[in-house]
């Protein structure tokens, strides 16, 4: 294992938790981008994510804090904070404190997780993080899969990665044969990488069959740095969301959910045998990558082949926006 040269608070969408996890009256404890924070529901359904410490004297809300409605109370002396972090009501006094806050941060809430933005100065949201069920160019919705959270789902916590190595996958085609036992390597058809969400999308081959007959493919959206959906055509129907984000300044959470697209007319909760099966073997193949990444030195310069130097060029490049204005990689890298 070897510690990432890449900045642990880049800027952007990261998911958090799924959205299954935290129910209405919920108060959800976890650490990111070195800070403690809490991430609690509302009973209009509404989840808020802000700092675990309360503004008065301290105590850490995620340790018997609870909510009311649309407010989240203190255990220590029962000060209530709402959605923004502002301090509502003060019990025994006639008026709140209206000058402190506690910090909260940006949620949304799509493809059954909970996502924050992270800007280490504060700055707003610039960009929207893809529905990864209804996102992409087609009309498909979540009511076309099945549910994917509490079996479809992979959950790997405290590795020594950085969510800029899961983005380089997508356009390593070299990978695809030793990794995933592809017979052939994929072959890019897109590698827009001109605004904070870039798309990729390649032809893929699980069967020995002629270059010019593959008929199947991936299309990636990836949201930033920390969050990668995916759409397969030509295969078994899927989706996947695979989402990185930063815990410290050495160690990161992976979540991985993958949706299967349902038999038609079949409107149940559950998947069939089939979905179960066909989500588990993505989910291995997406293992076997997480053996390499959580292993893995990050190289820069790489030693790249001719034909990997544009994807990989384009990738790096795209990804410096999310960093501090005078990160140098390279500096990083000789440390
Ligand atoms: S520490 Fe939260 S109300 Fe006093
Ligand atoms: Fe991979």
């Amino acid at each position: 294992m070897a510690k990432t040269p890449l900045p642990m608070k880049p800027t952007g969408w990261f998911q958090v938790a799924w959205s299954a996890e935290i129910k209405a009256g919920d108060v959800h404890r976890m650490t990111y981008f070195g800070t403690e924070m809490i991430a609690w529901r509302a009973a209009s359904g509404q989840v808020t994510v802000m700092d675990a410490y309360c503004e008065h004297l301290g105590a850490h809300l995620g340790h018997g804090g609870t909510v009311d409605g649309e407010i989240l109370r203190c255990p220590f002396h029962g000060w209530e904070w709402d959605s923004e972090g502002r301090n509502v009501c003060i019990p025994y006094e006639k008026r709140p404190n209206k000058g402190r806050r506690i910090r909260t941060y940006p949620v949304t809430e799509h493809s059954e997780s909970v996502f924050i933005w992270f800007d280490e100065h504060r700055c707003a949201p610039y960009f929207d993080v893809t529905d990864v069920l209804s996102g992409f160019d087609d009309d498909k919705s979540a009511a076309d899969y099945y549910p994917a959270y509490g079996h479809s789902t992979l959950f790997e916590t405290g590795l020594e990665i950085h969510p800029q190595y899961v983005m380089e996958n997508g356009v390593d085609f070299a990978h695809f044969k030793y990794v995933h036992n592809t017979p052939l390597v994929p072959e890019f058809t897109r590698h827009d990488f001109d605004a904070p969400v870039s798309y990729v999308d390649f032809t893929i081959a699980f069967d020995d069959v002629p270059a010019e007959e593959i008929n199947s493919g991936v299309q990636a959206i990836n949201s930033g740095i920390g969050v990668a959906g995916t759409k397969s055509w030509g295969m078994i129907d899927n989706r996947t969301l695979t989402s990185v984000t930063p815990i410290d300044d050495t160690t990161s959470d992976i979540r991985f959910t993958v949706w299967i697209g349902r038999t038609p007319d079949d409107e149940s909760d559950q998947p069939s045998t089939r979905a179960l099966r066909n989500a588990r073997g993505v989910i291995e193949q997406f293992q076997n990558d997480i053996h390499i990444w959580k292993h893995q030195r990050y190289s820069d310069p790489p030693a790249l082949s001719p034909a990997e130097f544009k994807g990989f060029n384009a990738i790096r490049q795209w990804a410096t926006q999310f960093y501090p204005a005078d990160f140098d990689p390279k500096a990083a890298t000789a440390r």
